[in-house]
């Protein structure tokens, strides 16, 4: 079992497993920490790509991500600052201006981190001061019992760890910076290629881009 250690965050004092990631120590304590690439079973080897979980350390002299910060006796972490809430904010708005919002009809609505991000840090949903840049990619409902929109995707790999974990590795990332998406291989539907159907990368989705269909 691992060491207990107290740490400080936001001037409450709490304890946690040493080495655990900060932003499950946080999370575990009720104080919540944007995130949605960070993935709890997989806490060692965080992408750290969505640049959303930053926080403060004391004797550091920049932002880090949570999701990469282990657990040291003594650390003191500030998850609020105007340094942090700027860098959150403009991470944020970068991935809203190119996420297809329709919350009203996503099977997410209700259960979403984008809305749980913007509730928490009163961030707007709906890109303010960049452009909008809806890719119109095909949604794909060829497999059973799943909807992938890409449209709606982060880009925070957990689909891909999901299915990858489920054995069948049939999703992963391709294309760079805006063409950039999560796709089996060779762009074929789902439903054409190995997928197995289990649901798996949809359970993952922190966003709508992959839904179980009734
Ligand atoms: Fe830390 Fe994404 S959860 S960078």
């Amino acid at each position: 079992m691992s060491n207990q250690v107290s740490i400080t965050i936001d001037d409450k004092k709490i304890t946690a497993p040493e080495g655990q990631m900060l932003l499950w120590a946080a999370l575990d304590n009720d104080i919540y920490i944007p995130h949605l690439c960070g993935d709890r079973e997989e806490q060692d080897s965080s992408p750290a790509s969505c640049r959303l979980c930053f926080v403060e350390v004391e004797g550091r002299p920049a932002p880090v991500p949570a999701c990469t910060l282990p657990v040291t006796g003594g650390l003191v972490v500030n998850t609020r600052s105007p340094r942090v809430d700027g860098l959150v904010a403009a991470g944020f708005a970068l991935l809203m201006s190119n996420h297809r919002l329709e919350c009203r009809k996503c099977p997410a609505n209700g259960n979403c981190e984008l809305q749980r991000i913007a509730k928490a840090r009163r961030l707007k949903l709906k890109s303010q001061n960049l452009p909008v840049l809806d890719r119109n990619l095909p949604v794909d409902d060829s497999a059973p019992g799943i909807i992938y929109d890409p449209n709606k995707c982060v880009l925070c790999g957990r689909c891909i760890r999901a299915c990858r974990k489920s054995g069948n590795a049939v999703l992963g990332f391709t294309l760079r910076g805006f063409e950039r998406v999560v796709a089996t291989f060779d762009h074929r539907p789902l439903g054409e290629s190995y997928c197995l159907g289990c649901g798996d990368c949809a359970e993952a989705c922190p966003v709508g881009a992959l839904s179980k269909q009734e």
